[in-house]
């Protein structure tokens, strides 16, 4: 059974590690997945005035996020940790898909969340952070393996390919993994 993967990074960098990385997880993906990246990058700060019936229509970029949050099947989260903790735009983008609060796009979905830093903690800071809203928004969240992936600097070689062949056999276990996850949690339609 096929399933639609959302991918959703959590930096807006043109040269992001953390976009490499994500490209290199669906690249190892196995064939069930049908990968999308879904983009936060555009998606104005939530506010919930533009939500409610006085305002004539929802910014056209919510709009276009929410729904292709809800035509996935399970989404992947590869995320950086600023401040110890979730970048803004990621946080906004949940935020937006979260509401309104009775139409919340996440619903359901099942997760996984990778995360990556430059430094030795392979931000953890921001992996947990985002486990947290993940709870509220329902989304049963991949627990083991966990992926946090420190030195983020030195995993591409100068090709921009993955540097250790260990890294490689680890991202291609995780996406095993998430994709046995994601097809026994698969969303069930309402
Ligand atoms: C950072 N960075 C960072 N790194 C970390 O391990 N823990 C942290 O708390 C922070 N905080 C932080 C805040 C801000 C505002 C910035 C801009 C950066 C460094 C960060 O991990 C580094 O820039 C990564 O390279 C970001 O990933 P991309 O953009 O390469 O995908």
């Amino acid at each position: 059974h096929p399933l639609a993967l959302g991918v959703i990074v959590g930096s807006l960098r043109a040269d992001s590690v953390t976009r490499r990385l994500a490209n290199e997880l669906v690249a190892l993906a196995p064939a069930d997945f049908h990968p999308r990246f879904i983009e936060i990058g555009d998606l104005p700060l939530y506010n919930e005035d533009l939500d409610i019936e006085v305002a004539a229509e929802p910014p056209a970029e919510w709009a276009r996020f929410r729904s292709e949050v809800r035509d996935s099947d399970a989404i992947l989260f590869v995320t950086p940790e600023y401040n110890r903790s979730v970048p803004a735009p990621l946080k906004n983008a949940i935020d937006v898909g979260s509401a309104p609060h009775d139409q919340n796009a996440f619903d359901g979905l099942p997760a996984a969340i990778v995360s990556a830093s430059p430094g030795r903690m392979g931000a953890f800071g921001a992996n947990h952070h985002l486990r947290q809203s993940l709870v509220f928004l329902d989304m049963p969240t991949m627990q083991q393996p966990e992926l946090y992936l420190g030195g983020s600097s030195g995993l591409f070689d100068g090709e921009g390919a993955l540097a250790d062949p260990a890294v490689t056999e680890l991202l291609t276990r995780y996406m095993e993994r998430f994709a046995s996850w994601a097809s026994r949690h698969r969303r069930i339609a309402a």
